[in-house]
């Protein structure tokens, strides 16, 4: 069997038929009679599967046995046109060779329930279901499709660190790095923990985002971007916040607040573009399977210009809602910091189209963005995007010295430990803009799922770190 090289399955589906051709996979479903077994092989090239004949007079009836869903196995044989409806190619087995048996009484994949909530309980399994490989072929496509959307416009990519000491968004949600040992934490005179005694001697954490460290690429090489991991101790339990989530922040030098918007727009046109010619089988199953307006909602984004309006705008119209009877969970007024629902109702009811907000009061948004001349707004922007709300966040910078030093003093933060970054300001300093957006809130929109925790493959949320 070995002599001949392996087809993926992907590949067969497009080929002509009248080859000697060996396939390799797991089982996803057997049936059949005494005289004629089919089986249906995936082997993750594809959402499709390919069909396997086997003659069951030509097999030993101890392997036929052992082929069941789960099991992998390698069949050899020819490719032949199919008599089936549903595939124009089928292999009619000549050879087959089991693998690994799958018993089907243990498989957790076997059971009745295949809920979305089931399967993140077998979150180790789950991979090899249909849904699943439709997931991770698409963010492998999103993942690619991002460098190269950033390496065809000459951006670089940056590597930033994941521990750092910083708290960029000013948020404090962060989880603690420290190979102190719990039971004996060493303390100072004054009985507060002495953190001399870490690893790194101070206290660190994993990083909420890379930004501060992206600015420095960027007035250094002119356009950057970063593709990382990001942590943050949010204690939210929604169905769009992961405490490990994927994040990818490009920081331009030289552009301003409406470069940095015609970019955010030109990058997710181009990622959903980009996952529509490549990954349409994939889309068109969770389609079918979950969401029956996918397809159109991701072609909806791409004709059209998104909808800019000033918080304060947003406001306005929102408050217009609530007296026209529109109900909220939450309060919305000028100086709140908008939730989901408001941003769902300024997207799907209002505007009918993705929005980007701008001009945010100042006392909501990172001590880093730019201010505006009214003294009371900064020139941050964040992107909402139908069914998910904020998809990417970003600003303006504020690149005059002494106005980040006066907001740094005005919230209270340590200039001390931010002496790095303002030396970015000090030192031919620039007019820069960046954004962050969400890798996997990207991915809600692209694959249509309702639960982040589905489009990641093995989530990390409150009280969840297993596998
Ligand atoms: O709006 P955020 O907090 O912005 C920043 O971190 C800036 N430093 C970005 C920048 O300007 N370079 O986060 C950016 C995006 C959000 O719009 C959202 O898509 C995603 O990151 N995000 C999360 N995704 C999943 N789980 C969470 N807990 C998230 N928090 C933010
Ligand atoms: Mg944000």
């Amino acid at each position: 069997m070995e002599t001949l090289k392996r087809t993926k399955i992907k590949n067969l589906l497009q080929a002509e038929p009248g080859a000697e051709v060996l396939a390799k996979g797991w089982v996803r479903t057997k049936r059949g009679n005494k005289q004629v077994k089919f089986i249906a092989l995936n082997d993750g090239s594809t959402i499709n599967n390919i069909q396997v004949v086997a003659d069951a007079t030509l097999f030993d009836e101890e392997l036929l046995k052992k082929i069941t869903t789960g099991a992998s196995i390698g069949v050899r044989g020819t490719l032949v046109a199919s008599m089936g409806s549903g595939q124009a190619v089928e292999i009619q087995a000549r050879e087959i060779e089991v693998y690994g048996e799958c018993d089907p009484m243990r498989y957790p994949l076997q059971k009745k329930d295949t809920s979305l909530e089931y399967l993140r309980t077998v979150a180790h399994m789950r991979l090899r279901t249909n849904t699943f490989g439709a997931i991770l072929r698409i963010r492998h496509a999103m993942a690619f499709a991002i460098h190269k959307f950033f390496n065809d416009k000459g951006f670089v990519y940056l590597n930033t660190p994941l521990i750092t000491e910083s708290d960029a968004e000013g948020a404090g949600d962060m989880f603690q790095v420290t190979t102190m040992d719990m039971a004996h934490i060493p303390f100072d005179k004054k009985g507060r923990v002495d953190f001399s005694k870490d690893f790194f001697g101070k206290k660190t954490s994993l990083t909420v985002s890379g930004q501060l460290e992206g600015e420095l690429g960027a007035t250094a090489v002119g356009e950057i971007y970063t593709f990382g991991p990001t942590f943050r101790a949010e204690n939210s339990n929604t169905p769009r916040h992961l405490a490990e989530f994927w994040m990818i922040e490009p920081e331009m030098a030289f552009y301003d607040i409406n470069d940095n918007m015609v970019l955010a727009e030109e990058f997710v046109k181009y990622l959903v573009q980009y996952a529509l010619d490549n990954c349409l089988d994939d889309i068109r199953f969770l389609n079918a399977k979950y969401d029956e307006g996918l397809e159109e909602r991701l072609r909806s984004v791409l004709g059209i210009d998104f909808e800019r309006v000033t918080y304060t705008r947003a406001v306005e119209i929102l408050e217009e809602a609530v007296r026209n009877g529109q109900q909220f969970e939450y309060p919305v007024h000028w100086g709140t910091d908008f939730q989901s629902e408001h941003e769902r109702y300024l997207v799907e009811k209002y505007f009918g189209k993705p929005v980007i907000l701008i001009d945010f009061p100042k006392d909501i948004k990172a001590f880093y963005m730019k201010q505006n001349e009214d003294g009371r707004t900064v020139r941050g922007m964040d992107v909402l995007f139908p069914k998910i709300g904020e998809i990417i966040g970003g600003s303006e910078r504020e690149a005059s010295l002494e106005k980040l030093e006066r907001r740094i003093d005005e919230l209270g933060m340590s200039r001390k430990n931010l002496e790095w970054y303002i030396d970015t300001r000090r030192f031919g300093t620039v007019p820069h803009s960046g954004f962050g957006l969400g890798f996997e809130r990207l991915l809600l929109f692209v694959t249509g799922m309702a639960n982040i925790r589905d489009v990641i493959p093995f989530p990390r949320t409150p009280k969840n770190a297993e596998f």
